[in-house]
């Protein structure tokens, strides 16, 4: 299983490396892959083992001149080969298109990086019947390498994100179930995952493990979380 957390603009660099040695300890008792995305200021040499640390976001470039951005040698300083591409947040608050993902991907998976590629539909795609659904998912699998060793995919519905809301588990199952067919990547489920839901999502099939963003924030509720993956 793959446990990860998006910790998105949360946290200062002092609170994530409290955090960091909190979820070591959960990550070291499990055999569950646990990876966590700190906010780019709070990236850092964590004292830890395990468990493995990632980017939200970089810039398709060693340095340069992109302002706000962050590049290679910024990751590189810290031993990061894991990045999030694709999260729903930046492709509908930051605007960044199919191709740019797709430039994005081809850029750090030439270096070998893990990459947790995020796909998910809008509410209204999702209202308009499975078959636009997964016409929509499938354009955010266009350009992309759906074979590559070191990718991991996680099914994110938009309208799931931080709202509370979920699908419901046979939905969660079937879109799963779907998606295996184009890649056979690790899938994850993510939007909205809470301590109270995590156990029966990690135990459908096709669900290779959850990507948690506002219950990751509490190190007990993400911890509880890492120790259910291996209760399955
Ligand atoms: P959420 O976020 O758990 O707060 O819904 C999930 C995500 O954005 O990855």
């Amino acid at each position: 299983m793959i446990i990860a957390a998006n910790l998105k603009t949360n946290l200062t660099r002092s609170a994530t490396h409290k955090y960091m040695q909190e979820i070591e300890k959960y990550s070291k008792a499990s055999s569950s892959e646990v990876i966590i995305f700190p906010a780019m200021t709070s990236l850092d040499n964590f004292k830890i083992d395990k468990t493995i640390v990632g980017a939200q976001n970089a810039y398709p470039t060693v340095n340069g001149a992109f302002t706000g951005e962050i590049g290679l040698e910024q990751l590189d300083e810290f031993g990061i080969k894991t990045i999030l591409i694709g999260h729903s947040e930046r492709r509908h608050i930051l605007h960044e298109s199919q191709e740019f993902l797709v430039e994005k991907f081809n850029y750090f998976k030439k270096l070998g990086f893990k990459i947790v590629y995020c796909v998910g539909e809008p509410k209204a795609i999702r209202e308009a019947g499975k078959e636009e659904m997964l016409t929509y998912i499938t354009k955010q699998y266009e350009g992309i390498d759906t074979t590559y060793e070191n990718l991991i995919i996680a099914y994110e519905p938009v309208w799931a994100i931080g709202t509370g809301i979920t699908p419901t588990l046979e939905d969660i199952e079937d879109v799963h179930t779907e998606l295996k067919k184009k890649s056979p990547a690790p899938l994850l489920y993510g939007g909205s995952v809470k301590v109270n839901n995590a156990k029966e999502v990690l135990n459908l099939n096709n669900v290779d493990g959850i990507l948690v963003g506002s219950a990751a924030l509490y190190a007990e509720h993400f911890g509880l979380m890492i120790q259910y993956s291996d209760e399955l």
